[in-house]
């Protein structure tokens, strides 16, 4: 990753792109009305379920769920990251991707660099370190694995790397840009401040991104210490929520893999590697994000979740395929696969070899098994009300999942379960809001709606914040029809939801031709990305701005009364505990509490 691109320049791409031309050049698009459509490029059809609304600058498959912006079209069929497919469209717009590393800061450039020196400074202390070697060679790692993955050590010092690498005052700015040394408060009568090495007496492993660069460290006591693993910091090059260890090892190693699996831990990642597993990859510390799943299914059509055994381990799948749901489409196979407690791949591969470790791989349980054994352990189904709360607990689950094999198998499985027919179990968990399938509502299939016939503001609170929100993204510029003023100050911007609605609209009413597609691209890093883009994929309510303006003008409105005193979350929760919640009130409780409650993972320790 070098250097972030300004969002300026990302929203003057996206403005300039047309995504019917990007599609359409890769796809046979054919006109419907005022949209395109076309078979479906992301999974096998017969008739078209694709829509592409040059509006919107946006795309839908309502066969298989994918969604997205052109800039989102181009990762998925092309599989590109992200900065190369804003690169792709800059060059067509005949821009210059700038990047925000200008003025005093090293171009990134250095730093990869210096990366790259210090890792090959800790490989060479690794050589010359008994002790570490020792530790190493007492884990079970191999002198090629350990060169495969460029372990390392950091000598047990303040300042080794730090004289080292950080002779000149550029070269000591440039370790702190970089996350290897940590500035100290001065002391006594020192006028500036002290700097050591944030790494000392550790085995050292090096994360790479997909080019093979060194972007950032994560660092072992050797033996028993806290913390256990320290990370580098986030830096221009390394952000850890995106990153997957062993990533570029595993496509080093040349050959189409089948499959990704995830696993928890560095050590992990080296062991099966060197048992001859070398698909596997980790997270580093965190929760498996969007961006993680993403990038995996770029390379590869199944992944397998490892997880440990323990309580951590559970929350930490339960997360994975909450996460994972709105990628489940048709020709993805995603499976969990709990150890038994105690033990992680580590050791499992040390007592069981590949073979073993393998097979387990084998009888991981597909997302569906998972699925619906978490559910059965939350009810009794003995009892009417037990049958019930399962519906209840799987609907929000299934609004989640993309229409395909995915949902079939599912309400097949619940059904039997609790011996409903398919058929009125399926009716139950996916009824959606009536209206056409194409992406504008604007009468095909049923004729356009007006204002004052759409369940709009009237369809109770729950449904309000998403409706708004849903109004701002499917209509940007009517927010430049509505008098915003005094009305948004009642949208706390620090509150979780409404916070969320603020936002968007101060960024549609601010930008001179809001669409969709810029809208959604200014949130492609933060959390309520997924779900902001499921929202964009629903048919609209609302057919023209100007009727949208009106419906937003009183959803806000009213949400400013209802929200004014943050009550509402533990109304919500008050509720979930009495009575159970509607889907819609679960999803406005979900999209309260997600600002809330950032996903945290585990202790990062660093
Ligand atoms: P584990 O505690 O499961 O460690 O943490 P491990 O990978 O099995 O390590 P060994 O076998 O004891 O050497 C799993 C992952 O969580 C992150 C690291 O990425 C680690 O690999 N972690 C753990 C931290 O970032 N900091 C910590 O203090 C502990
Ligand atoms: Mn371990």
């Amino acid at each position: 990753m070098a250097g972030r691109i300004p969002q300026a320049f990302i929203d003057e791409v996206v403005a300039r792109s047309d995504i019917v031309e990007i599609v359409g050049s890769r796809v046979a698009l054919k006109k419907s009305g005022r949209e395109y459509k076309a078979c479906c490029p992301f999974h096998a059809e017969k008739t078209p379920s694709f829509w592409v609304s040059p509006d919107k600058q946006f795309y839908h498959c309502f066969g298989c769920g994918a969604h997205g912006t052109a800039v989102g079209f181009l990762m998925q069929f092309e599989k590109l990251e992200f900065p190369d497919a804003i690169a792709l469209l800059a060059e067509r717009a005949g821009l210059e991707v700038p990047r925000e590393s200008g003025g005093q800061r090293p171009g990134t450039g250095d730093l990869y660099e210096l990366m790259t020196r210090a890792a090959r400074f800790f490989e060479q202390n690794l050589q010359d370190d008994a002790r570490a070697r020792a530790y190493l060679a007492g884990r079970g790692v191999g002198e090629a694995a350990a060169a495969d993955f460029a372990l390392g050590y950091a000598p047990d010092s303040w300042n080794a790397l730090l004289t080292r690498l950080g002779g000149e005052p550029d070269g000591r700015r440039r370790l702190l840009q970089a996350g290897l040394v940590i500035e100290r408060e001065p002391r006594g009568s020192e006028r500036s401040a002290g700097l050591y090495d944030r790494f000392r007496d550790r085995l050292m492993f090096p994360i790479r991104d997909a080019r093979g660069r060194v972007i950032g460290f994560g660092g072992r006591v050797i033996g028993e210490g806290e913390p256990k693993y320290l990370n580098s910091p986030e830096t221009p090059l390394f952000h850890k929520g995106r990153e997957l260890y062993g990533l570029y090892e595993a496509r080093r190693a040349g050959g189409e893999f089948q499959r990704l699996v995830v696993v928890e831990g560095y050590m992990d990642v080296v062991r099966l590697h060197q048992a001859g597993i070398r698909y596997a990859v980790a997270t580093l510390g965190t929760s498996t994000t969007q961006e993680h799943l993403h990038k995996i299914f770029r390379l590869t059509g199944e992944v397998v979740f490892s997880f440990d055994g323990d309580r951590a381990g559970r929350a930490a799948a339960w997360r994975a395929l909450e996460n994972a749901l709105p990628l489940a489409s048709d020709g993805r196979e995603l499976k969990f696969l709990f150890l038994p407690e105690g033990e992680d791949p580590d050791t499992l591969v040390a007592a069981e070899g590949a073979a073993g470790f393998e097979q387990r791989l084998q009888a991981a349980w597909p997302l569906s098994e998972y699925l619906v054994r978490h559910l059965l352990a939350e009810v009794d189904l003995q009892h009417i009300d037990g049958r019930a709360k399962l519906a209840a607990l799987a609907r929000p689950l299934f609004s989640r999942l993309p229409e395909g094999v995915y949902r079939e198998l599912l309400v097949d499985r619940l059904a039997a379960e609790i011996r409903m027919p398919a058929a009125r179990l399926g009716a139950l968990l996916t009824a959606s809001p009536a209206g056409t399938r194409s992406m504008s509502g604007s009468g095909r299939a049923t004729p356009p709606r007006t204002p004052t016939q759409t369940t709009g503001v009237s369809a109770g609170r729950g449904n309000l914040l998403r409706q708004a929100i849903g109004l701002v993204l499917h209509h940007p510029t009517a927010t430049h029809r509505i008098d915003w003023q005094g009305l948004l100050d009642h949208l706390k911007p620090g509150e979780p939801g409404t916070g969320v609605l603020r936002e968007l609209i101060e960024q549609a009413r601010t930008a001179a031709e809001p669409t969709t597609a810029m809208l959604l691209e200014r949130w492609r890093d933060r959390p309520e990305f997924a779900r902001l883009q499921e929202l964009a994929a629903r048919a609209p309510l609302v057919g023209d701005p100007e009727a949208a303006a009106q419906e937003l003008r009183q959803a806000v409105g009213k949400l400013a009364e209802t929200y004014g005193s943050g009550r509402r979350v533990d109304e919500l929760l008050r509720k979930a505990e009495e009575t159970g919640l509607n889907s819609a009130e679960k999803t406005e409780l979900s999209l309260l509490l997600q600002a809330r409650s950032r996903p945290t993972g585990r202790p990062a320790g660093s």
